[in-house]
């Protein structure tokens, strides 16, 4: 299969470039500097993309390359800190940043050649973001692209296929980045870009059958769109032989139990098992009112729900989970070289032996896991079901959870999503939900006084989670949800907007 790895020199951009790879159909996984050597001995890609990063070529703790790569006849595209690093490694000159004019930041307009393979246009607008410069390049290389301030924005030896840029091509705001892309795999790795999610499922299909013949598999389905789309994957290959664990602890938004119960018995060939514990977890949670007590005992509750269904009846085959490319990515800053831990790799404990684990979904991105859970026939509301977090409504409690305070916060959630829903606003959004803040106000309903519960909106619009800002909801649509919500929900007095940006606020309250 054609094949391109991205060596991660710990730049910003770096999922971004595999994104953009595959989706000109070709096969892409990021690897991490340091393991470039150990994995390019076993595995030889079509070609190679380095990317950015944040260090200067001379400064001894900078992420290097060893020499012989350039050895291996693959094709190299050197961005950024990549293209300074291919500079520097084949004798060219980089000079630091301090002593020169050199420093680019933002669109900056720029020549082309357009002899190289890489350029179809003269000149453009490119994404710069570096102080060092490449002052000199390497013996059989020659300057490819310039800009008022850079002598090297671009830099190439073409009978070796070794390409460099200053700039960004992964980003929107280089212009023409996108083609150059397309020109590095397609007309230098002479690639031919066939790869496709039909492919991929059709492909991980037979595999799974090949490799779970006549066992059985378990699966803990959460309902969110990651397990859902394994159960579907899993569910195509090997059909009742695959059984999906659904705990539902009461934790989860109005009619969500039922309605995960409904998609995976209807429109799927499985086992669906659902564990009822919702009065097991708030017995366990009563009295409990410190925010991370509180989602260790969901934590804690829930792993020994599920495993203890899954010891009673399903340890003997194998075990699936729905973990995706991002949640395995090691990244290339060095200082972070373990796999992240992440919620969907659940360990399992130690006295159940299964024959292997199964991660169908392990080299996909997540939109790309959205567009086969569409191909299988999940309901697009479910592919495209915002991020929900494993602790449930139990973080949007806040203090202790009762059974009654879910049912209110259920109540007022779902008006919020039925009415953005309505008035199409949700598409504007990233995440947004209702917060039971736990605090009671006095009110007037009629000629009588009320004295009754709060609750919150939280409505933010992101790009990763990591920052967010409160969303700039229109007020007449805040009216609306908030009218519902005191005509509607038995309890509840008045209604509060969240203009919180994350920092300083997370975007979920506890
Ligand atoms: P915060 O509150 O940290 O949330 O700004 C960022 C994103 O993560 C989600 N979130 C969680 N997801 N388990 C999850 O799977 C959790 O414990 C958890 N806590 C927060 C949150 O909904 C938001 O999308």
């Amino acid at each position: 299969m054609e094949k391109i790895f991205v060596v991660d020199f710990g730049g910003q951009y770096n999922q971004l470039i595999a994104r953009r790879v595959r989706d000109l159909g070709v096969y892409c996984e990021i690897i991490p500097f340091f393991k470039a050597k150990e994995i390019l001995e076993k595995d030889k890609p079509n070609g190679l993309i380095f990317t950015g990063g944040p260090n200067s070529v001379y400064s001894d703790t900078s992420p290097h390359i060893y020499k012989e790569i350039f050895d291996l006849n693959i094709p190299v595209l050197g961005i950024c800190y990549g293209c300074q690093l291919m500079a520097y490694t084949l004798g060219g000159i980089v000079t630091e940043a301090s002593s020169s004019t050199a420093r680019e930041y933002g669109k900056t307009p720029t020549e082309y050649n357009t002899d190289s393979l890489l350029f179809d246009n003269n000149t453009g607008i490119s994404w710069m973001s570096h102080g060092d410069f490449i002052s000199q390049v390497p013996n059989g290389f020659k300057i490819t692209a310039k800009t008022n301030n850079c002598p090297v924005a671009a830099m190439e030896n073409k009978e070796k296929n070794f390409y460099g840029v200053q700039f960004h091509p992964e980003v929107n705001h280089t212009e023409y980045g996108k083609d150059m892309l397309k020109n590095f795999l397609f007309k230098v790795c002479k690639l031919k870009g066939e790869w496709k999610m039909e492919d991929f499922i059709e492909k991980t299909v037979a595999e799974i059958k090949e490799q779970v013949k006549d066992h059985t598999v378990v699966l803990g389905l959460s309902g969110g769109v990651d397990s859902s789309v394994a159960a579907a994957i899993l569910s195509k290959a090997i059909g009742n032989k695959l059984t999906c664990v659904f705990v539902d602890q009461g934790l989860m938004r109005k009619n969500e139990g039922d309605y995960v119960e409904r998609t995976f018995t209807k429109l799927f060939d499985m086992n669906f098992v659902r564990v009822n514990c919702q009065q097991e977890f708030y017995k366990k949670l009563k009295g409990i009112t410190e925010p991370e007590a509180k989602r260790k005992v969901i934590g804690e509750e829930f792993y020994r729900v599920f495993w203890n269904k899954i010891k009673e009846n399903y340890s003997t085959g194998f075990l699936a989970q729905g973990t995706i490319y991002p949640d395995r990515i090691e990244s290339g800053k060095g200082d972070a070289a373990v796999i992240k831990t992440h919620h969907n790799q659940v360990k399992h404990p130690a006295d159940i032996k299964f024959i292997d684990v199964i991660e169908p979904l392990k080299d996909l991105f997540k939109d790309e896991v959205r567009k086969v859970g569409l191909m299988l026939g999940l309901p697009k509301e479910l592919v495209y079901r915002q991020p929900f977090p494993g602790p449930g409504l139990g973080v949007r409690i806040i203090g202790e959870i009762t059974e009654q305070k879910v049912k209110i916060l259920q109540e007022a959630d779902y008006i919020l999503r039925d009415e953005m829903k309505k008035c199409g606003y949700a598409e504007n959004l990233s995440q947004f939900f209702a917060v039971l803040p736990g605090v009671k106000t006095v009110g007037v309903m009629g000629d009588s006084r009320t004295y009754d519960e709060l609750i919150a909106i939280r409505a933010v619009t992101t790009d990763d989670f990591m920052t967010a800002d409160w969303a700039k909801i229109p007020y007449d649509i805040l009216g609306k949800v908030s009218n519902r919500i005191i005509n509607e929900v038995s309890n509840v007095n008045r209604v509060v907007y969240d203009i919180t940006s994350k920092p300083p606020g997370t975007v979920e309250w506890e």
